[in-house]
């Protein structure tokens, strides 16, 4: 499927039933071409992880469309049989915290996933180290997660979340413990390779140093979707 975007329609989500039911997503409608990074923002609570965790297939929509590519992932149910391959193979996830594996250093952090898809483990990690690199953290390559800074955790978990080269990046708060510098490589680096590999990413954030450099943000509220058109400004070609 590489290289086709995703497509949202008319997503919904309730979390619970009855009395106490939260109608977190009401109306999600999205495109994002292969290639795009667009901003996702909006308010606490208005439903931001929420439409990751569905896209992601972390959790189950409740109604509604999710084409990731040419494969309709949902429509009104599951379409797909193996949905951890589908999480593992199509979708790079970088989470608010990150999730480093203690007992690992960063070089076979990053190397993971490329090592559970069967990718030769010196392969793997030579594919770390060079992310590694372009996010600037390639000198701790040999620490454990402990050791660094918060800043340095959360690029490391950029790294792990673009080695697999997947064609869908899902992206929370990525900059969030980054100076202004830093935060702005990182979208760079999703700005490149969203051109390199036609990757479609989708980056939720509060972060004023990066909301200008969105060609398209879609704006959330009360779970429902709106879209505007960016500036665009530092990575216009
Ligand atoms: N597991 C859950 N069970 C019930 N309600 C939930 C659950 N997760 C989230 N909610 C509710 O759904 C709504 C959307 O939550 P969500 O976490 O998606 O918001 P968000 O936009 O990511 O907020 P934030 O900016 O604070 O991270 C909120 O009202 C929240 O309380
Ligand atoms: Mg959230």
């Amino acid at each position: 499927m590489s290289g086709k975007g995703i497509r949202i329609e008319g997503l919904r989500k309730r979390y619970g039933t009855g009395d106490t039911a939260v109608d977190a997503l009401k109306e999600v409608n999205m495109v994002v071409a292969p290639g795009e990074v667009v901003g996702l923002i909006g308010p606490s609570g208005s439903g931001k992880s929420t439409l990751l965790k569905c896209l992601g297939a972390v959790i189950e929509p409740s109604a509604g469309k999710m084409i990731l590519g040419d494969e309709t992932i949902y429509d009104e149910q599951w379409k797909v049989k193996d949905i951890r391959a589908l999480r593992r193979d199509k979708i790079g996830f970088v989470f608010q915290a990150p999730y480093l594996i203690p007992f690992l250093d960063v070089t076979d952090n990053v190397a993971l996933p490329p090592m559970l898809a069967g990718v030769a483990n010196k392969q793997a990690r030579s594919s770390a180290l060079a992310l590694l690199e372009a996010l600037d953290v390639q000198h701790r390559a040999k620490a454990m997660p402990s050791q660094l800074s918060g800043g340095e955790q959360q690029r490391v978990a950029i790294a792990r979340g673009l080695v697999n080269r997947p064609p869908v990046i899902l992206a929370d708060e990525p900059t969030a413990p980054l100076d202004s510098e830093r935060a702005l490589a990182v979208i760079k680096i999703l700005n490149d390779m969203a051109k390199k590999f036609e990757t479609a990413i989708i980056v939720v954030t509060h972060d004023e140093k990066i909301i200008p450099t969105f060609k398209r943000i879609y704006h959330i509220r009360d779970g429902v979707t709106y879209e505007e058109k960016g500036e665009g400004r530092p990575f216009d070609a």
